[in-house]
């Protein structure tokens, strides 16, 4: 079992497979992005092998993440080779992604076992979303959303919320629940390297909360071990929001999460400025779980041990996953 000093079990890992992305959203991506090159990332054999040392010492979930983790011409392979450590104990394989290339990889989910998609979208309106995103995807993604549902898939929609950019639709996003089974969660804009945060673009989710109890009636939901959010349901709507309150109330208590970045480098947190060299390790052909461990024992109890409102020292978003 991967254990930390304050006792929490990691047993979730989000892998990221690449540092590119198709969008250009300035709460993820710096503004002169330089994109690792291809002989820094993993290769596909490089990330099941690590993947599967990490099964083996007790994960049990995997995330896939970027970037956007679909523009890989590998990432079929990927999936599968990632499927097969179920005879080794892993449990559940998911990806996080922007939606635009989903229906070139249905089958592939399908015959992988994927069961659970998260899909970033952060605005209803298509020159919103062109505002944001810097690209004119809104209706391919809107399009590739209802392509998971018609497949049975359960689609979680990531909405990160900024004041004055897109806080005027958590409304509009909700009504959307009402008769799609979708689940669709609120998060606060956090800081990262390049990302021009500011504390008057967040806005809390207590605050958005009680904007919403204003306009519908709602019931809380109850949330699993390990939620990263609250879940509330609209009463007689099909589907659920959420809130994940990083900024606000964080959930590090409960943290079983680990990172590992496309270039290989594996995160004890989110927000960790510390990162162990996996992949320079594997290549060199050096032991790796006593390197696991020591990423672990360094893991602070709280936002990498970082003063979220002050200065942080971490890569972008992008390059980091989520
Ligand atoms: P589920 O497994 O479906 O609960 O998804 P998830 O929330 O673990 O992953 P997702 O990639 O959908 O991320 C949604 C938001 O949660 C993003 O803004 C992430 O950055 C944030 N998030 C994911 N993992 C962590 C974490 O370990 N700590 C913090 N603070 N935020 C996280
Ligand atoms: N704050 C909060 N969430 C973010 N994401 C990307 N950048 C940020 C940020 N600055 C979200 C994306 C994606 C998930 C992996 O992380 O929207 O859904
Ligand atoms: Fe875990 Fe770090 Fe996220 Fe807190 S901020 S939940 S410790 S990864």
């Amino acid at each position: 079992m991967l254990t930390d000093r304050f006792g929490r079990v990691h047993d979730y890992l989000r892998i990221s497979l690449t540092d590119v992305c198709n969008l250009r959203c300035t709460y993820c991506m710096p503004e002169n992005p330089e994109f690792s090159p291809k002989e820094k990332l993993m290769q596909t054999a490089e990330i099941i092998s690590l993947a599967r040392l990490f099964v083996l010492s007790g994960v049990k979930k995997i995330r896939l993440t970027g970037g956007e983790p679909l523009v890989r011409k590998d990432v079929d392979s990927i999936l599968n080779g990632l499927a097969a450590l179920r005879e080794s104990g892993l449990q559940e394989l998911t990806l996080t992604t922007n939606g635009i290339f989903l229906h070139d990889h249905i089958d592939a989910l399908q015959q992988t076992g994927v069961r659970s998609v998260n899909v970033s979208l952060d605005t209803l309106l298509p020159e919103r979303f062109n505002a944001i995103a810097k690209r004119d995807h809104f209706h391919r993604v809107i399009s590739n959303i209802h392509l998971l549902l018609e497949n049975q898939f359960n689609v979680k929609v990531n909405v990160v919320v900024m004041k004055g950019v897109n806080d005027d639709e958590v409304i509009d996003f909700i009504q959307w629940t009402r008769d799609y089974p979708l689940h669709v969660r609120f998060i606060e804009f956090m800081p990262f390297s390049g990302n021009k945060w500011q504390d008057k673009r967040l806005i809390r989710s207590a605050e958005l909360l009680e904007r919403v109890n204003n306009f519908l009636e709602v019931e809380t939901l109850e949330n699993k071990k390990h939620d990263t959010s609250r879940a509330f349901k609209v009463i007689g709507y099909t589907g659920t929001f959420a809130f994940i309150s990083t900024m606000s109330e964080p959930f590090c208590g409960d943290c079983n999460r680990l990172r590992l970045t496309a270039d290989g480098k594996m995160k004890n947190c989110l927000f960790s400025k510390g990162e162990i060299d996996l992949l320079g390790a594997l290549r060199a052909e050096v032991e790796l779980s006593p390197l696991i461990r020591q990423a672990l024992g360094q893991k602070e109890e709280k936002w990498g041990g970082q003063p979220l409102f002050g200065t942080t020292e971490n890569r972008s978003m992008v390059t980091i996953g989520g």
